[in-house]
């Protein structure tokens, strides 16, 4: 297991003391639970997910952690999931060269979300065809090989596999972030896979021959958002529909694959906050059930983070007091609360099916990292009296 010693420790003062006490807890519930494999477990105890790792959630922590200042972590965690794509290399191979023969394979064939500790395929059913954590990981990747000034080497073999995995089946639809709708194409998943794409391809971690066709492809990405996955001036859930997700704003930041203070990231932040927000809480859509339909505090740390890049740092420091105050006596952060939900008929069924909510979840506690990091480091003081709308 990598160790608790943080080489570049960020400095958290400006923050306030309780929030600091939560981010270095946080930091330290997640490298303690980070099997010996590097694998984060999503959450230790919560029924459904215990004994998986996910690449989205995952990524994201690793994310978190890197920005925090801790290497060793993060790239245990890069390492594992290298491990992880390279033994699947000849699945990938085959999914890549039946794809372009024309016979695309069912979802089932493709790359699951979630894998066992081990690198396994889970032995329970699962919505597992996801595509937005493989972006997700390269663009978190290349953001701490950049961090720390890394040689990529290691990890140029999984890269390119994931790479070509992409290409070839970027447009398909599959399960969203909330392993829903495997019907539909959605602007989040897309956002996860431009992002990855332009990452490795900005970073350098990919040979020639992959440049010109992924330059290709985060093209027609962008072209594809701004033409069927934008309405009324803000991104849509999926493409050709208006509904709102809380994962919209993760395009704008921390992903960047919208301009930060462009209408249309103001737009989306505005109508994320307009639709799904009560209070710092959000929630993930209109019409969400599970455990009735909650606020995920991760959600707001997400809109944090993009608020914040949009040059509003004092609603990001709201929004992330809003995620802090969801934490429990013994500083664990749940998946998500119940202060208000979209359906409370719907928790009991829930609670009776998979029990009491996830609790620690730790995406939830990586996004307070994150946010509070981002904060600590743009969101000085000075920042904070600038006005609304006003670029950094
Ligand atoms: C969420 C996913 C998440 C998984 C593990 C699911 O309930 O919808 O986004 O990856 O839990 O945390």
């Amino acid at each position: 297991m990598p160790s608790l010693s943080i080489p570049r420790p960020i400095d958290l003062s400006v923050l306030a003391p309780d929030i600091e006490t939560l981010v270095r807890s946080s930091h330290h519930l997640i490298v303690e639970l980070q099997t010996p494999e590097g694998a984060y477990p999503a959450s230790p105890t919560f029924s459904a997910y215990e004994g998986y790792c996910w690449f989205r959630d995952g990524a994201f922590i690793a994310d978190a952690v890197s920005a925090y200042g801790d290497e060793a972590s993060a790239t245990a965690f890069f390492d594992w999931c290298s491990r992880v794509i390279v033994g699947r290399q000849d699945q990938i191979r085959w999914i890549v060269a039946e794809t372009r023969a024309g016979r695309p394979p069912t979802g089932d064939r493709m790359l699951p979300a979630r894998f066992t500790f081990a690198g396994g395929d889970g032995v329970d059913d699962w919505w597992d065809f996801q595509l937005d954590g493989y972006g997700t990981w390269l663009w978190a990747l290349t953001a701490h090989v950049e961090r720390f000034g890394l040689d990529p080497d290691r990890w140029s073999l999984a890269v390119q596999l994931t790479v070509d995995y992409l290409l070839s089946s970027w447009s398909r639809p599959c399960y969203d972030w909330w392993e829903e709708h495997s019907e539909s194409v959605h602007v989040s998943t897309l956002a996860c896979v431009a992002a990855g794409l332009s990452a490795v391809r900005s970073g350098g971690l990919v040979d020639a021959e992959r440049v010109e066709a992924l330059e290709r492809c985060v093209g027609e990405i962008r072209e594809l958002i701004t033409e069927r996955g934008v309405r009324d001036g803000h991104l849509v859930k999926w493409l050709d529909d208006d509904a709102m997700d809380g994962s919209l704003a993760a395009a704008v930041a921390p992903l960047g694959v919208v301009g930060e203070s462009s209408a249309l990231a103001i737009g989306t932040l505005d109508a994320i906050e307009r639709r799904l927000t009560v209070d710092g809480g959000v929630h993930r859509y209109l019409g969400d059930t599970f455990f009735g339909g909650g606020q995920w505090p991760l959600l707001s740390c997400f809109l944090g983070l993009a608020q914040l890049s949009a040059g509003r740092p004092e609603r990001a420091r709201e929004l992330l007091e809003w995620a802090a105050s969801t934490a429990n006596a013994e500083l664990e952060v749940p998946e998500q609360v119940d202060h208000h939900l979209i359906s409370p008929g719907m928790k009991q069924e829930w609670l009776e099916r998979w029990g009491p909510v996830a609790t620690p979840l730790l995406w939830s506690h990586a996004m307070i990292i994150r946010l509070a990091v981002q904060l600590a480091t743009d969101g000085h003081p000075s920042d904070l009296a600038r006005p609304e709308g006003t670029t950094r």
